[in-house]
């Protein structure tokens, strides 16, 4: 989604602002531009230049340096996702006034961006692009920065310079996330803190409503106090290393991950689970009979082995919720109920309206939360981190594995019986997950021929029972956005209610057929598939001798509790559809379309 970079101090802010924007790239854009302070040749007064370009930051980064330096002086940049309007230069940020004096970047979406522009265009003002951007601007010029924020509804991050104020950035926050780094004698603004890390040490999440300056002085922040606070990421985390994409690299951190999910919380020798994150809410959690899960995309399927993982092991009943549908139903939530949001990036815009629903309505709301310090780790009154470090590639691949971990180990937090026998062997089990991951991964290159020999394909099934249903939707997502492949994810009991007309010799089938209760079911909806000349790719546990009679190929994974087997089945899924990406020579860390945080509707 949309980047935010912004930089004032001693140093040439141009290169900074440019650096900032290369590491919000992974978030997804189809433009970009800066805005920055030049001296005038003849005047020598100092002037603002404006850079836009459409495509990759390459095209940025050529025409800024093939241009004459800027000053030192304040820098502000963006990368887009179009929203309204098509990606073009007009349509790239920054935009400006009629008189070209106030240079305006923005996330989110000006709700009443038409009404305010046909009262503007009365005004006599001059539109160029298609943006609900530009009429912030104007609307500035019009009524000045306070005055015009309170005119404007929807979401916004907007970084603003001025021609007449070269070494000051005005800034302002509501629904969209924007942070501003504090260093020695130097600030900086960005729309996500990773892009921070390695600048500055210490940084002021912005709260919605805040808004201010930032000068060579420092800065000045209201209407409520700004807090300081440690920026706590390490920036060769952020780095791809040796690997050819960071989706790969993500892939091959999921034992660590889930090691760190688990460190310092899970004691299986004590039939223990410590939660941190949740004792400021134990009084409530006693209370509460039932759960809601609430998230999107990829974490919405790990919400629904949630769902199963809180019946099975805490004895609540639970049930999961898309946050896009959520937000706009009645009152979806039951009586004594706690509501628990999923989010990788803490930023996506239908989860948080979800949770800013339910608390508002008096609910328990509890975060599962990758990103430290975003705005679901805010606003939910307490919560697990996922402790999975920054996920670069735009498809969520280390993050799923670990919120099933959080999920695993909240739901036997919540259990009332941590000693039964089930219990125990999930606790166990959970420890053995990331070596049991180590085996998999070692069989990469295995994955990687099967992707090649399935490339030929245009459409998949992908079939899994209980546990692996949600499995089965995940790595059918997986390749439709990394492969551009159509892919379904579907439960294996329902191939008979329709899916099964699909099935020629041109359909393959990905089957996740480990042993578990469901064995014998998932191998006789094979047997129809088979029987229908359906090409079969099945996931199975390491030892079974029977499956390959009936599947074409067959890639085997170690053994484990039913409970956890998403964990070790999905990463072959991961594999699969990175290496058919990859195979077809996809960007696969920038899917087309894509945004890693969706900070708007
Ligand atoms: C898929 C993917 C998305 C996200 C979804 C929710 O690979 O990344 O489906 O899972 O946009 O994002 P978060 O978890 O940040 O709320």
């Amino acid at each position: 989604m949309c980047g935010i970079a912004g930089y004032i101090g001693k140093k040439e802010g141009l290169p900074i602002v440019f650096g900032t924007l290369r590491k919000l790239e992974y978030r997804g854009y189809d433009s970009a531009g800066v805005a920055y302070f030049v001296k005038r040749r003849k005047s020598g007064v100092k002037g603002v230049k404006v850079v836009k370009t459409v495509g990759k930051l390459d095209n940025l980064e050529q025409a800024i340096f093939d241009k004459k330096s800027s000053l030192a002086a304040a820098a502000i940049g963006h990368t887009r996702w179009a929203t309204h309007g098509p990606p073009n230069e007009i349509n790239a940020h920054p935009h400006w006034d009629c008189k070209k004096e106030i240079f305006l970047v923005h996330n989110g979406i000006i709700e009443n961006y038409k009404e305010l522009k046909e009262e503007l265009l009365k005004a006599g003002h001059h539109f160029r692009s298609q943006t609900d951007t530009e009429v912030a601007v104007h609307l500035i010029e019009e009524y000045g920065f306070e005055k015009a924020l309170k005119k404007i509804v929807g979401a916004y991050a907007f970084a603003i310079i001025y021609r007449k104020e070269p070494n000051k950035i005005y800034f302002a926050r509501l629904g969209s996330p924007l942070v501003v780094g504090v260093g020695q004698e130097e600030y900086y603004l960005a729309s996500d803190p990773t892009a921070l890390a390695g600048l500055v040490k210490r940084v002021i999440y912005l709260k919605d409503g805040q808004r201010g300056v930032l000068s060579l002085g420092g800065f000045k922040i209201g209407p409520t106090r700004p807090k300081v606070e440690p920026l706590d990421i390490d920036p060769e985390q952020a780095r791809k290393g040796d690997f050819p994409h960071f989706m790969l690299k993500e892939i091959f951190e999921g034992p660590e991950v889930v090691r760190s999910a688990l460190r310092g919380r899970l004691f299986p020798e004590r039939n223990l689970v410590k939660l941190g994150g949740l004792e400021s809410a134990a009084d409530k959690l006693k209370k509460i009979r039932r759960l809601e899960i609430i998230s999107c995309g990829t974490s919405y399927y790990s919400g629904l082995a949630g769902e199963l993982l809180f019946e099975e092991l805490s004895e609540l009943p639970a049930e999961i919720h898309l946050a896009s549908e959520y937000r706009y139903r009645k009152d979806p939530t039951q009586k004594r109920a706690a509501c628990v949001f999923i989010s990788q990036s803490g930023e996506t815009a239908d989860t948080l309206a979800a949770l800013k629903k339910a608390g508002s309505r008096g609910y328990l709301t509890l975060g599962v939360v990758n990103a430290v310090g975003s705005s679901i780790a805010r606003a939910t009154e307490a919560g697990v981190y996922n402790h999975a470090g920054p996920e670069i590639g735009v498809a969520s691949t280390k993050a799923f594995l670990s919120q099933l971990s959080v999920l695993a180990l909240m739901s036997l937090f919540l259990s009332k019986n941590k000693k039964s026998k089930t219990a125990k062997e999930v606790m166990r089990e959970l420890s053995a997950i990331p070596g049991k991951i180590k085996l998999i991964l070692a069989q990469s290159d295995k994955i990687k021929e099967l992707a090649k020999k399935y490339l030929k394909y245009k459409n998949f099934l992908y079939l899994g029972r209980g546990y692996n249903y949600p499995t089965a939707l995940e790595g059918a997502l997986k390749i439709k956005e990394i492969a551009y492949v159509h892919a379904e994810g579907y439960a294996g009991g329902e191939m008979k209610h329709g899916p099964i007309a699909l099935v020629d010799k041109n359909f393959p089938i990905v089957a996740i057929v480990t042993q578990n209760g469901v064995y014998e079911k998932m191998i006789s909806n094979l047997e129809e598939i088979k029987a229908r000349g359906g090409p079969i790719l099945a996931i199975a546990t390491v030892g079974d001798k029977n499956i390959g009679k009936l599947a074409d190929d067959v890639f085997y994974v170690p053994k484990t509790v039913r409970q956890l087997e998403p964990m070790l089945n999905v990463v072959p899924l991961q594999l699969f559809a990175y290496y058919f990406g990859a195979l077809k020579g996809y960007d696969v860390d920038k899917p087309r379309n894509l945004a890693k945080s969706v900070t708007v509707e």
